[in-house]
């Protein structure tokens, strides 16, 4: 996603601190530093001259029902990520981190593992349009061509890819997520999963996310209540994107 310009009325100096949502929250240095950038976008009374944007999902937010329902799709991106993305637009509003891409956002609010405070929104805005993109309507089924030729070397068959990457989502302790990921270094599909809102992007130089899975309990409790391994197994068998896989992991390659 890309800051996009537009003009608000609104100064910077409005803006409250905010953006732990779930994760341990910054140190008391980075807080520090991080009100010292507020109170300079204060002083100067900038005005907002970019954001990001609220990228809706590429389908209808009732086309993947009945496995998951335009009711869920209406409160997970119609509320949760939109508020990751009022929230950081909030945040970075003035600060050296406004005008720069998303991922750029991500990997320095990251801060080496001493995140700033923007960091939970800016990453969650990233695994949500990540997330939206893994799905689509009358998904699931086996991938095909050099992406199931990888799974099943790198996994011993697509069975056991299953079996991992479903018990990788049900065993992430609390909100989090499960990833398949291209590892440059050893030319190899990897299963990984983060908490909170930390995704591959900061987990190491050389994963590259090809499928991901929410398994924060807004992404499931409208339709599936507490029975994630029920929404986890719908995910695979109804909904990823194999096409969108392949196509991701096609540029990893590149
Ligand atoms: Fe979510």
């Amino acid at each position: 996603m890309q800051a996009t310009a537009t003009t608000t009325p609104l100064t910077c100096s409005l803006f409250p601190l905010q953006g732990s949502h779930g994760a341990a929250g910054p140190s008391k240095r980075n807080q520090l530093r991080w009100t010292k950038l507020q109170r300079k976008c204060s002083q100067k009374g900038f005005q907002i001259t970019a954001q990001f944007e609220l990228k809706p999902p590429p389908y209808p937010l009732n086309a993947l029902e009945p496995h998951m329902s335009k009711e869920s799709l209406e409160f997970h991106w119609g509320k949760h990520h939109r508020a990751y993305v009022d929230n950081l637009n909030k945040q970075i509003v003035g600060t050296e981190l406004d005008g720069l891409p998303l991922e750029d956002v991500v990997r320095r609010t990251y801060n080496k593992g001493d995140p700033l405070p923007a960091f939970n929104n800016a990453a969650q805005i990233w695994n949500h349009d990540f997330f939206w993109g893994s799905m689509k309507p009358d998904g699931g089924g086996k991938p095909s061509g050099e992406l199931l030729e990888m799974i099943e070397r790198d996994f011993g068959s697509y069975e056991k890819f299953i079996t991992d990457f479903k018990a990788a989502a049900a065993t992430q302790f609390g909100a989090g997520w499960a990833w398949l990921a291209y590892k440059e270094e050893d030319k190899k599909l990897v299963i990984l999963k983060s908490s909170n809102a930390v995704n591959p992007l900061v987990q190491g130089q050389d994963y590259t996310p090809i499928l991901t899975i929410d398994v924060w309990e807004h992404s499931y409790y409208i339709d599936y209540r507490n029975r994630r391994p029920d929404y986890i197994s719908v995910f695979v068998e109804k909904l990823v994107s194999w096409e969108a896989v392949g196509s991701r992991l096609e540029k990893a390659k590149a």
